[in-house]
């Protein structure tokens, strides 16, 4: 069956008003790790982070944004207690975030800034074959290239609910935009006959995003976030 996945996406640099009213909204273990952050503009955008996910998440189930409950699976993957159908992802980087929500199958998302990367590190960071590719783009072309597998691989990863801990080798995706984004091979041998998708999407200019959702058919709807857009 065709299902849509909605990605709310995001500017996490709000107002002073904005941080307030989602500041009201955060759970103990919330303003526990917001106030964990050294900086005052990773806690701001923590807050707006996690106040627009309650904001998204009460529009969808009518519950109030304070009094969702959120349990996380033992490597950290949030779901939202009392809804067990409602599947969602969060992902932020510097000052973007992505919430991708889904009714009845799991979805992963992630998003980066494409800064520059060290060759090194992307070999540790993609398959080999994934590595192979990277390594006949130009200089120029090389980071965007890297940002798009490795958000492919990371929202596969997270529609998992694993953790970061995993092998490079785990799965191989296509990494050019000619391509439709696709999973080369599967994230596991257990998971040989299970079917992924994955989309791709520009969060903002000098950004990647990823979405991935188990099935097959799924369309994804981008949507900008505002408090009265949903
Ligand atoms: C999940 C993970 C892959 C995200 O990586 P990232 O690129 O740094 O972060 P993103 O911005 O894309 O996503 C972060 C969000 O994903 C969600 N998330 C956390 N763990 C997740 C997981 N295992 N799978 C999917 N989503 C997860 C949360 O909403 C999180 O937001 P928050 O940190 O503000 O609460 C990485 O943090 C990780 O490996 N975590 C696992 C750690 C672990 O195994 N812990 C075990 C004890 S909890």
């Amino acid at each position: 069956m065709k299902s849509e996945i909605t990605v709310w996406i995001f500017e996490l640099d709000r107002t002073a008003a904005d941080l307030t009213e989602f500041n009201s909204w955060l759970s103990t273990d919330e303003a526990q790790r917001r106030v964990r952050l050294l900086r005052k503009q990773d806690r701001d955008r923590f807050t707006a982070a996690h106040g627009i996910t309650r904001h998204v998440l009460s529009k969808t189930t009518g519950e109030r944004p304070e009094t969702l409950a959120f349990i996380r699976n033992p490597h950290g993957k949030p779901s939202l207690k009392g809804h067990r159908h409602l599947e969602f992802n969060l992902s932020h980087s510097d000052g973007v975030g992505a919430l991708a929500v889904a009714n009845g199958f799991p979805v992963g998302v992630d998003l980066e800034r494409i800064v520059p990367i060290e060759p090194a590190v992307a070999e540790l960071a993609l398959s080999s074959s994934e590595y192979a590719e990277l390594s006949h783009c130009g200089e120029h072309e090389a980071p965007t290239h890297f940002y798009r597998c490795w958000t492919r691989k990371e929202a596969m990863i997270k529609a998992l609910g694993l953790g970061l801990a995993q092998p490079p080798e785990i799965c191989d995706v296509t990494p050019d935009f000619g391509r439709e984004p696709r999973l080369l091979r599967p994230a596991s041998e257990s998971d040989m006959s299970v079917i992924w998708e994955l989309f791709h999407f520009i969060p903002a200019a000098g950004y990647v995003g990823a979405l991935a959702a188990y099935g097959r058919g799924h369309s994804m709807v981008l949507n900008r976030w505002t408090p009265s857009a949903i």
